[in-house]
């Protein structure tokens, strides 16, 4: 179904699936098992552009609008989701705000690292005690001349240990609460920033999650993203973005658990038949497209409105919601219709299970995303 994509649209499509299907599919079990980071990926990807592909081109980045992101990220997350989480901060987190708040010099000094591959990217928000509510976090950030010293922790942090260099959020002036709030960028290797320990996950395993301890780290004024206090509205605006990937990616992983559903239903044979041929099957199968379809043009709704420069919110909260509880749905029937042999590590649909299972939940639970919903619903003058 993609009668409103453009050719340009369609082209990267094909060419990301092809990629992602010949190349990064075959070892994304192995990963899953080693939890090796999946570093020549990335490498290959940035050749095709997909590390810095909403960059303008003056940067070294491929200029694409988001919708042509949200098809990539999609065939990524199709073989692998942890390729496809580090893609999504990396590229609508990272670049895009960098791009969208970085001086001309951080533009220059970061973002050709960045879209190149040689440098990832992580973003620094979430600690210990601030989850859900980001506005209570601790670390500070304390003006000594020309510098920021700062002390804290952070928790859960794609790509902790394997970026180049990560966005992190500190207080200046923890008085003004959420407007006290500045964002840094930090180089790898930076004294007094330090890569705590590494989180054993239930699924993304190939994907590194880690603590990020400042311990009396000194950070230059050059790298003071944005202006003092605009760490909170730099957060949420690239909040919003993220999860936009979240959408792509929760419609990624639902597409490969659908055809392994259809493939392994049209091969098992029960009562004389494939079990394909069962009206109950049939139903569930039905069911999942439905909801895949819907996860799908709502994401890439948000995507066009993104693009069309209007405000979109709402409308990446909604993709993030409808599309993350969707996959679950949908990888729990595709291991049920798989059997006994679902539930075992030879099918893919057995990390495919574990793997969605944190989409309800980082870049905002769905309890956060009915949040924000509701609160436009409530408060937005549009309506
Ligand atoms: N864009 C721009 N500004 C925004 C905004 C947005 N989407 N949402 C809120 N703001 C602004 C508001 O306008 C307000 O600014 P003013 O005071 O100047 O008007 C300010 O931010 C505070 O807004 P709220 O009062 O609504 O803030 P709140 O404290 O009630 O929190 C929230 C709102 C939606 C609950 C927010 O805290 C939130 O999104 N929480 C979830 C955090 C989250 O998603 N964490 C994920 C961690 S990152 C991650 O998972 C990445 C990864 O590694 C995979």
């Amino acid at each position: 179904m993609s009668y409103y994509l453009t050719d340009e649209q369609l082209m990267i499509q094909d060419m990301v699936r092809e990629f992602s299907r010949k190349v990064v599919a075959p070892t994304a079990m192995k990963r899953d098992e080693t939890k090796e980071f999946p570093a020549e990926n990335f490498e290959k990807m940035a050749e095709l552009g997909l590390m810095g592909m909403m960059v303008p081109s003056e940067y070294g980045g491929a200029g694409t609008d988001t919708v042509s992101y949200v098809l990539a990220l999609s065939e990524i997350a199709y073989s692998c989701a942890s390729t496809a989480v580090v893609m999504s901060v990396h590229n609508s987190i990272v670049c895009e705000s960098i791009c969208r708040y970085g001086t001309e010099d951080q533009k220059k000094r970061y973002l050709p690292a960045l879209v190149s591959g040689k440098s990832i990217g992580a973003f620094a928000l979430t600690e210990p005690q601030a989850g859900s509510d980001p506005v209570s976090q601790k670390t500070s950030a304390v003006k000594d001349g020309d510098y920021y010293v700062l002390n804290g922790t952070k928790r859960f942090i794609t790509t902790g240990k394997n970026a180049g260099l990560t966005i992190a959020t500190a207080n200046t002036e923890p008085a003004k609460k959420h407007k006290g709030i500045s964002a840094f960028l930090l180089a790898k290797g930076t004294p007094g920033f330090i890569i705590g320990k590494t989180e054993d996950k239930m699924g993304l395993r190939a994907s590194d999650t880690t603590d990020l301890i400042f311990d009396n780290c000194r950070v230059h004024k050059k790298d003071l993203l944005g202006n003092e206090g605009d760490g909170f509205k730099i957060a949420m605006t690239a909040l919003d973005g993220g999860r936009i990937g979240i959408g792509a990616q929760s419609v990624g992983v639902a597409q490969a658990a659908l055809d392994a559903a259809v493939k392994y239903s049209t091969e098992r044979e029960q009562f004389g038949q494939t079990i394909s041929k069962f009206q109950g099957l049939r139903w569930m199968i039905a069911e999942m497209a439905t909801e895949l379809e819907a996860a799908r043009q709502l994401t890439l709704s948000a995507a066009a409105t993104k693009d069309r420069g209007e405000k979109y919110t709402l409308e990446a909260s909604m993709a993030k919601l409808y599309a993350s509880e969707m996959v679950n749905r949908t990888v729990a029937k595709a291991l049920q219709i798989h059997g006994g042999y679902g539930y075992i590590k030879e099918y893919p649909v057995e990390r495919f299970y574990r793997d969605a299972r944190v989409l309800t939940i980082y870049e905002g639970t769905t309890e956060i995303q009915k949040v924000v919903i509701s609160n436009h619903i409530f408060n937005d003058k549009r309506r």
